[in-house]
């Protein structure tokens, strides 16, 4: 395994087989994980560069992936920009100081990501040192929407009814708090290549949330803007642009940038792929699919090779992230097969 084959599946250039990794294939579904975690918070693992470059390594040893990605969170910047950043068990995520009004906006601090999440950058660095050329390193950011949902709800929601009261009614104060996210997801992302990122991946995990008219004029901007600063940094490392419940977005996400769309299992990867000329395709297996039988998993996995059809450009993963009751050998079964069936084929 080398970090050329998984670089080139994003540039959508041929490779002897696909390459695939998995969301959030670090963290508790893995019991060498859980031992870790028993001791430590996620903050605290997170502002460890040691301990965060362990755990980033677990599952590339266990389960063979093509790709490691670093372990943090999509918050941490929350908490240097001054909104207060806590997770407690059972209810994820907690923002202390929720974004409401245009004062708010104001009071964020502007984010320096080489000295605020310096200890991002010592991980990445560390992590490389420690696979070297063998595997490539993903770092990664959330997108403005998706970070603007968090920080506005104070928290996870399912109805983004706080997030779009303030975009209604108060615009001017939207594109304000989007604009100051841009910049600095923009920054941190330029930051993260500069440690030694091979690749990057944008999560607008909640962008399904909008309508396409809404993303294109409440989302799109700032999602470009971030990675037009991210890319700024760097020619060579491919942006991977993921996002959940997206059918009706996929061509502005594309246009928003990466050089891979995320996608998941709501779409046939087919449907995807031919609504977006020239871009690679990650995804698209259900999460929950490893929770059934075996022979269920197995014919899913086919299915989704089966629509990659062979073609260059497909990254094998997940439609979104491990769930925390998923068996790791299930994980490891999907990686062999994938690498095994899409080898034959060619
Ligand atoms: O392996 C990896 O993917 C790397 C690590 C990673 C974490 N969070 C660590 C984490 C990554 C890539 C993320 C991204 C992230 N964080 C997203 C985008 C991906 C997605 O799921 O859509 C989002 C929305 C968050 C915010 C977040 N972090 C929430 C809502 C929660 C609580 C819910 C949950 O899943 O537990 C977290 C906590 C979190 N981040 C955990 C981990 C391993 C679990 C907490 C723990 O160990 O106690």
């Amino acid at each position: 395994m080398s970090a050329e084959l998984f670089l080139k599946a994003c540039f959508n250039q041929p490779t002897e087989y696909t390459p695939v990794w998995f969301m959030r294939q670090a963290g508790r579904y893995l019991p060498e994980y859980r031992a870790i975690r028993s001791k430590l918070s996620l903050l605290e693992i997170c502002r460890r560069p040691e301990v965060a470059c362990e755990v980033t390594l677990q599952p590339v040893e266990r389960l063979g992936v093509d790709a490691a990605i670093l372990f943090a969170d999509i918050l941490l910047p929350f908490e240097p920009m001054g909104l207060g950043l806590s997770f407690r068990r059972g209810e994820g995520p907690v923002i202390e100081r929720p974004i409401r009004k245009a004062e708010d906006v104001r009071r964020l601090r502007d984010l320096d990501p080489k000295s605020d999440l310096g200890y991002v950058m010592e991980t990445i660095r560390l992590v490389r040192h420690r696979l070297g050329e063998r595997t490539p390193l993903i770092g990664f950011a959330g997108a403005p929407f998706t970070l603007a949902s968090y920080a506005v709800e104070g928290g996870s929601t399912r109805s983004f009814v706080q997030t779009k009261t303030l975009m209604y009614s108060d615009p001017e104060t939207w594109h304000a708090l989007m604009d100051k996210l841009a910049v600095a997801v923009g920054r941190y992302l330029a930051c993260q290549i500069e440690a030694g990122a091979q690749a990057l991946q944008l999560f607008d995990s909640w962008a399904g949330a909008l309508s396409p008219d809404d993303y294109r004029r409440y989302a799109l901007p700032y999602t470009a803007k971030a990675l037009a600063l991210a890319r700024k940094a760097n020619r060579n490392a491919p942006i991977i642009h993921f996002g959940t419940g997206t059918s009706s977005l996929l061509e502005l996400m594309a246009e928003a940038g990466g050089e891979v769309i995320g996608i998941d299992w709501r779409i046939p990867l087919d449907q995807a792929r031919s609504r977006l000329p020239g871009k690679a395709i990650q995804g698209n297996l259900d999460p929950c699919a490893l929770l059934g039988s075996v022979e269920e998993l197995e014919s899913q996995v086919l299915a989704v090779l089966r629509r990659a059809g062979g073609q260059p450009g497909h990254i094998f993963n997940l439609g979104h992230g491990v769930l925390p009751q998923t068996d790791p050998d299930r994980l490891r079964r999907v990686v062999d097969l994938v690498h095994e069936r899409s080898a034959a084929r060619v």
